[in-house]
């Protein structure tokens, strides 16, 4: 399965590999409902990383103006928080069996240099490698802490009920965790971007099946058992 995964792409599968317009062969990836979950989280994430920046610094300020006022800002926040928190479970608890880790994921792990300079050295046994898996999990424990600690320094629902060393000991470890989460979004975009045909898999659902073949062997001969390939 190796040697075959690895072979250099025909003319014909580099052709179907780029394909804008779906091929009739071509794998089912992701849902209509996991596609519309996973960009309602980017969104979500997106209005957090803006409004958490004007509220970290007064130099990113400035950006709360996109928000209407700097109040409306404030009270937005923790309701997007909590938005994105049940978003990211729903999500998440469609993918958790996808994510267990494997005993090759360790290879893989040996392997991810050799991955990001373009070469696949193990092939994937399952729907994601390692390096997603990393970040799946990550995300978990990142916006599970995001969470807690952003309901203790919540105003004017929880924070009062907080001693006042407990709500500056919560928003250290908030402004760490966003920063750990901004860094490990930030990979997860540009690994996104940087494999061709990933994000189409999150935009139109659907890969090809070289992309399939190449990127997860193992998900692909899944995949064509239920599905022959023609
Ligand atoms: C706007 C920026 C984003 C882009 C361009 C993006 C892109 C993608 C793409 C293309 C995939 C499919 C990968 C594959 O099936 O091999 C994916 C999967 C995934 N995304 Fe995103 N994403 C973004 C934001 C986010 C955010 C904010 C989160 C979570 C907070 C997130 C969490 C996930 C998870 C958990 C997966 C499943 C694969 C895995 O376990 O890594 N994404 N994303």
């Amino acid at each position: 399965m190796a040697n075959e995964t690895l072979r250099p792409a025909t003319p014909e599968e580099r052709r179907r590999g780029f394909a804008t317009t779906r091929p009739p062969d071509a794998v089912q990836r992701y849902s209509t409902g996991e596609r519309l979950t996973h960009w309602a989280v980017a969104l979500a994430y997106v209005v957090l990383f803006l409004s958490g920046l004007a509220l970290f610094h007064p130099f990113f300020y400035w950006l709360s103006l996109g928000f209407g006022t700097p109040t409306f800002m404030r009270i937005l926040h923790p309701f997007v928080g909590v938005a994105l928190a049940v978003l990211f479970a729903a999500y998440a608890a469609r993918l958790w069996r996808e994510n267990l880790l494997l005993p090759s994921d360790r290879a893989w792990m040996r392997g991810a240099l050799g991955y990001v300079n373009g070469r696949e050295e193990t092939p994937v046994e399952g729907k994601y490698n390692a390096g997603q898996k990393a970040m799946y999990w990550s995300m978990i424990v990142m916006i599970l802490g995001l969470l807690v600690t952003g309901i203790l320094v919540w105003r004017p629902y929880f924070a009062p009920s907080v001693p006042l060393l407990g709500r500056r000991i919560a928003m250290v470890i908030h402004a760490i965790f966003a920063f750990i989460m901004f860094v490990g979004i930030g990979i997860h975009i540009y690994a996104a971007i940087w494999t061709r045909g990933s994000v189409r898999a999150m935009t139109r659902g659907w890969v090809t099946r070289r992309w399939a073949r190449y990127h997860h062997p193992g998900w692909y001969d899944r995949m064509s058992r239920r599905e022959p390939v023609r």
